[in-house]
């Protein structure tokens, strides 16, 4: 099995087409309150997952006062069957470090930085490189192409090499020296991040998004996708399918016609947007990946009919109780508890009203834990359960 690195028609990714510095000299033409609308206006919404709007993260930003602001770029990327983060860094990582330079500029911000997984670090010296190059070309550091008092530069800071890490209160724990641990929010990042300061928080792929929006316009990237959802996004496509791998496709691909793509046609249920994802059966392949229908931050893991369903939830649990910082107790008791319920059902030997109290567990889970992972983490345990009962409540209890 080969792994692809292409659009739905075999091409090359629109990432390879657009021209380098082109959007930043098309932002540096332009006011900072305008740079803002133009991303609020191309409706970007932030490819990490949460889909929050980029233009208005930005615009939080920029109205705080204070001359000290960063902009993060999130390389974390640690949710389970994501790997789309690590072909841009690898092919486009210049598109990457124009959207921070530019997403610099909009916001008043003077410094960036990669925050890059620490299972990447291998891909280290080649940013490296890149920003040191960049400096040479006058597009990052002082006097950015010749504008006068745009100083502007870029480090790269190495991931604790904790899932946790890649949530950004976390990760801003993390590069502060701290245990990565969530932060109460409020206040978001974009008020009181790093050191205090506002700080801007993008993933890898929305910050190469904004650098091509830049390049070839507003209109060009609205014209690709769905209303709510626009663009195009990447999906890193992994599982019982004949061809895994990067796949560039508009917002609004069908779950059936993606798996199509893909060589995954006789697939059972598909896991879309990692363990702290939806799993979605066959009978509901014809749903949107879309934000206004199944969002996502870019991880199909196709399911194939061979598998076992609580194997699959298993595999999630055994993550997220792994990766439970712990700090607050829906998250570091829920998690053992939905394993526990996992483990019996594949013996056969779940009580009923075990299974009923963890589900309603779940669901305290998804509005009581602090953060991201804890709020998410029953998600696919409690679709497995609503979508695959029969397999489930049909075995016998083990001798
Ligand atoms: C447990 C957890 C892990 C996360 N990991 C990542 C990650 O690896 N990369 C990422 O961009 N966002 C990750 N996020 C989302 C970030 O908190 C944040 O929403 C995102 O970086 C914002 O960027 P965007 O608006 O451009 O998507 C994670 C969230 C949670 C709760
Ligand atoms: S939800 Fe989980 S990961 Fe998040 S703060 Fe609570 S214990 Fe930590």
């Amino acid at each position: 099995m080969s792994a692809q690195t292409i659009d739905s028609q075999g091409n090359a990714l629109t990432y390879a087409t657009i021209e380098r510095d082109a959007g930043l000299r098309a932002a540096l033409d332009m006011t900072r309150p305008d740079i803002i609308d133009a991303v609020s206006q191309s409706g970007l919404k932030g490819r990490g997952g949460a889909g929050f709007p980029t233009g208005m993260k930005w615009n939080f930003c920029a109205a705080e006062k204070g001359d000290l602001k960063y902009i993060i770029c999130n390389a974390d990327e640690g949710e389970p069957g994501t790997f789309k983060d690590r072909v841009i860094l690898s092919r486009f990582a210049d598109l990457v470090l124009e959207g921070m330079t530019i997403g610099g500029r909009a916001i008043g911000a003077t410094l960036g930085i990669v925050y890059l997984r620490a299972e990447y670090t291998y891909l280290r010296p080649h940013l490296n490189e890149v920003i040191k190059e960049r400096r040479k070309r006058g597009v990052l550091g002082t006097s950015i192409m010749g504008v006068e008092g745009f100083d502007f530069d870029i480090i790269v800071a190495m991931g604790a090499g904790a899932y946790v890490c890649g949530e950004e209160t976390a990760l801003i724990e993390s590069l502060e020296g701290f245990r990565g641990e969530p932060r109460n929010r409020p206040p978001f990042p974009a008020v009181a991040g790093l050191l205090n300061n506002p700080t801007v928080v993008n993933n890898v792929e929305t910050l190469a998004s904004v650098a091509a929006i830049f390049a070839k316009g507003v209109d060009w990237f609205k014209a690709f996708g769905t209303d709510k959802s626009t663009g195009y996004k990447l999906f890193s496509v992994s599982g019982d399918c004949e061809k895994p791998g990067v796949y560039e496709f508009p917002w609004g691909i069908t779950v059936a016609a993606l798996l199509e793509e893909v060589g995954g046609e006789g697939a059972k249920a598909v896991q879309i947007g990692g363990a702290s994802g939806v799993c979605v059966p066959a009978r509901e392949f014809a749903r949107r990946l879309a934000f206004e229908d199944i969002p996502t931050g870019g991880s199909v893991m196709v399911i194939g009919p061979q598998r076992d369903m609580l194997d699959v939830a298993e595999n999630f649990l055994e993550f997220f109780v792994e990766e439970s910082c712990g700090q607050c107790t829906p998250c570091r008791l829920g998690n053992p508890q939905m394993l526990k319920a996992v483990k019996l059902l594949k013996e056969g030997a779940c009580p009923p009203k075990f299974l009923a109290d963890v589900k309603a567990l779940g669901q305290t889970m998804m509005v009581a834990s602090k953060c991201g992972l804890g709020q998410t983490s029953p998600s696919a345990f409690l679709s497995i359960l609503e979508h695959f009962g029969d397999e489930i409540h049909d075995r016998a209890p083990s001798a």
